[in-house]
């Protein structure tokens, strides 16, 4: 098959960690018989840098026109001044909305090799598998933004939290979709107790669920206990439903379960064609530059992006073994092995390619 890929290095360790799965990627293509073409823009503070603007109008174009986007990570020291008029971090809110990539898909499985990187304990990690679906298109993210002057120096701040009806209900339905094919049960994860946004999104996501999935089975968790019960007991959860900055905090607390954020992918999927593709982590201001970033991510992004855009099966879970591979065989990047010494992110990238030699089916098998 032959597939266009828009890459977006971003800031930071953006460039590292997508350089790395674009090699795999182009390996995966060889291997398998793709043409797969990689179209880089700019994005975030580095299109700032060049252009003024965090989203030029080519970089969406290209990403409009292309069959898939694999994203690095925006934003950083460089472009974090309160007063700055534009932010890195615009840019990816807006190529989200643009792209109608209203579910953020998050699944988090740890490997049994890394298990000793997180600060849970193992007997609660065996068996963890869930899928986070974390609204990405609405809320407290896109809502109105304001400041105002107090008459006495006390200026005042507001962002408006907001959700429609519609919004709630075809991410519910993603997420019930997505029961189907796992463990049948649905967490929707709110604050009703104190929120209105809370209250629509609880009746909405029980109505979609009796009239449209009464094989789910869906139960309701306000967000403070969920942060809880998510490190005390993971292994209870299939698909975790949730609101988009309830999603993107949960989520970073969830990658301790596998151990590193270094090792979550991510999937964003709407209603149109394209789907974006990117680690849940962000730039790493503290590491970037220096070679050591953990490249398994974005990697693992790949694999997503094999699945959801291009209809990859075999592809997609090639790429998964092969990361797997590359943990078993004890190649852990410095975020997965503290105190030790990491593998630099070549070193985890070549792990990961020569696991694909071992996993994959060449061509000449497949034909
Ligand atoms: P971060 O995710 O960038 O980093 C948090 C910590 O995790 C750091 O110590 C970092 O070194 C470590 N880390 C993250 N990814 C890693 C990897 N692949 N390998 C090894 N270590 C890794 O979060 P932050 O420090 O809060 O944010 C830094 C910048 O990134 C901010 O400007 C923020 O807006 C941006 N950000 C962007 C995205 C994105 O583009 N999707 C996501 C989150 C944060
Ligand atoms: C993420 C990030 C982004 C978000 C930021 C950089 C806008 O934290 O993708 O998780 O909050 O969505
Ligand atoms: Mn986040």
């Amino acid at each position: 098959m032959q597939a266009d890929i828009v890459v977006l290095p971003g800031d930071g360790i953006g460039p590292e960690v997508t350089a790395a799965a674009v090699e795999v990627l182009r390996a995966v293509g060889q291997r398998y018989g793709h043409d797969f073409r990689f179209e880089e823009k700019l994005i975030g503070g580095a299109a700032i840098d060049a252009t003024g603007e965090a989203l030029p109008a080519d970089t969406l174009a290209a990403a409009q026109r292309a069959d898939a986007v694999l994203l690095g990570a925006v934003g950083g020291p460089k472009w974090s001044d309160p007063k700055a008029p534009v932010r890195p971090e615009q840019g990816l809110l807006a190529i989200r909305k643009a792209l109608g990539l209203y579910a953020n898909l998050r699944p988090v499985k740890p490997h049994p090799a890394a298990l000793g990187a997180s600060p849970i304990k193992p007997h609660l990690l065996n068996g963890v598998d869930l899928m986070v679906v974390r609204e990405l298109t609405g809320g407290i993210y896109f809502g109105q933004k304001q400041r105002t002057a107090g008459s006495d120096g006390n200026e005042s701040a507001s962002d408006l939290c907001e959700y429609s009806t519609a919004e709630i209900e075809r991410v519910v339905r993603r997420a019930c979709t997505l029961a189907r094919t796992r463990r049948g049960r649905v967490t929707s994860v709110d604050k009703a107790n104190v929120l209105e946004t809370s209250r629509l999104w609880r009746e909405v996501a029980t109505r979609v669920v009796r009239d449209e999935f009464p094989d789910v089975q869906l139960e309701h968790q306000l967000v403070d206990s969920m942060a809880m019960h998510l490190l005390a007991k993971p292994r209870e959860y299939d698909v975790i439903v949730t609101e988009n900055m309830f999603g993107d905090i949960l989520t970073d607390e969830a990658s301790m379960l596998a151990g590193s954020l270094g090792l979550l992918p991510s999937a964003s999927l709407g209603g149109g064609r394209v789907g974006l593709y990117e680690p849940i982590h962000g730039s790493a201001p503290d590491i970037a530059g220096r070679g050591i970033a953990n490249p398994y991510a974005t990697i693992l992004s790949t694999a997503l992006l094999l699945r959801h855009s291009l209809g990859l099966e075999d592809e997609a879970r090639c790429v998964e073994k092969a990361v797997s591979g590359a943990l078993d065989s004890g190649v852990f990047t410095a975020d997965l092995a503290p105190g030790g010494r990491g593998a630099s992110t070549r070193q985890a990238t070549a792990a990961v390619l020569e696991q694909l030699q071992l996993e994959c089916l060449p061509v000449v098998m497949r034909d």
